[in-house]
């Protein structure tokens, strides 16, 4: 289960996962992806043998996780979680609103402790179980403008390592992703770094002078969730073409 697979890199990962052979539930509160093109589910039907379905899901809302997760039931169960789905708004602290903070916290962070508790439950009756958290280079770095974001994303990162402290015994790893600029709606329109001149001041800081593509994080999940990572718990892998270097 993917949530917020209906776009940008959680759209990529559901789609990298069904040419992995992983049948796949995407949960987002919209189908059509920000991007244009048709649906994730449809995009995987079309491109790949895997089953996919879509399923309205508000990440804020346990029962809807929940829900979520039952329909992964009907495809075998609950192998894999990627708690993906997130937003950003860029706000300086001085002018910050409550309303803003509570929202950004609620969808990037409850979603993933939430999500990962609902998954867990399922994924212990098999014994077995693998976990991605929807991190971010600004969950290992702190950015003038994007506290309230950075806030979220280490929160993701630090629940990440005592998920995976407590999963662990009980068979389930527990990784986060932290990707660096990827050419999705949230850097072309929610916060636009891509395309203006302040965001591609940006580019000589990246090695690989380029923007990242969703495909690349989804790469990344794939190694994440599967057996080529069977010792890989609790760990954070960053997908950022080197700027952060740390
Ligand atoms: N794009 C980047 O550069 C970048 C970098 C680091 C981390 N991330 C993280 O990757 C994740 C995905 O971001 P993206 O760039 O693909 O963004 P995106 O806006 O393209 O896609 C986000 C998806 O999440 C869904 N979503 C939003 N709120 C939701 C909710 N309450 N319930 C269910 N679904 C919801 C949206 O409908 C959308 O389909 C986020 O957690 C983001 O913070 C992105």
């Amino acid at each position: 289960m993917i949530t917020g697979g209906a776009s940008g890199n959680g759209r990529a990962i559901a789609l990298a996962f069904a040419r992995h052979g992983a049948d796949v539930v995407i949960a987002d509160i919209r189908q059509e992806p920000r991007e244009g093109g048709v649906p994730t589910q449809q995009l995987i039907s079309q491109q790949t043998g895997a089953r996919a379905k879509f399923i309205s899901c508000d990440v804020t809302r346990l029962a809807d996780l929940e829900a979520a997760v039952a329909t992964a039931d009907d495809l075998g169960g609950l192998d894999i979680m990627v708690n993906n789905a997130g937003i950003l708004t860029k706000q300086s602290l001085l002018e910050a609103e409550e309303a803003e903070f509570d929202r950004m916290m609620a969808v990037n962070v409850k979603s993933v402790y939430f999500g990962s508790q609902v998954a867990a439950k399922r994924m212990l009756v098999k014994g077995k179980g693998a976990i991605i958290n929807m991190s971010s280079i600004a969950g290992m770095r702190g950015t003038g403008g994007y506290a309230a974001y950075c806030t979220s994303k280490g929160a993701v990162r630090h629940m990440t390592y005592a998920l995976a402290d407590e999963l662990g015994p009980k068979g389930i790893r527990v990784n986060a992703l932290h990707p660096g600029i990827i050419e999705t709606q949230m850097n072309i329109v929610d916060d636009p770094v891509i395309g203006t001149s302040e965001g591609e001041s940006y580019l000589p800081m990246i090695p690989l002078r380029r923007w990242g593509q969703a495909s690349e994080v989804a790469d990344a999940a794939v190694y994440l969730a599967s057996d080529l990572a069977s010792y890989v718990n609790g760990a954070s892998l960053v997908v950022d073409g080197g700027f952060l270097r740390i």
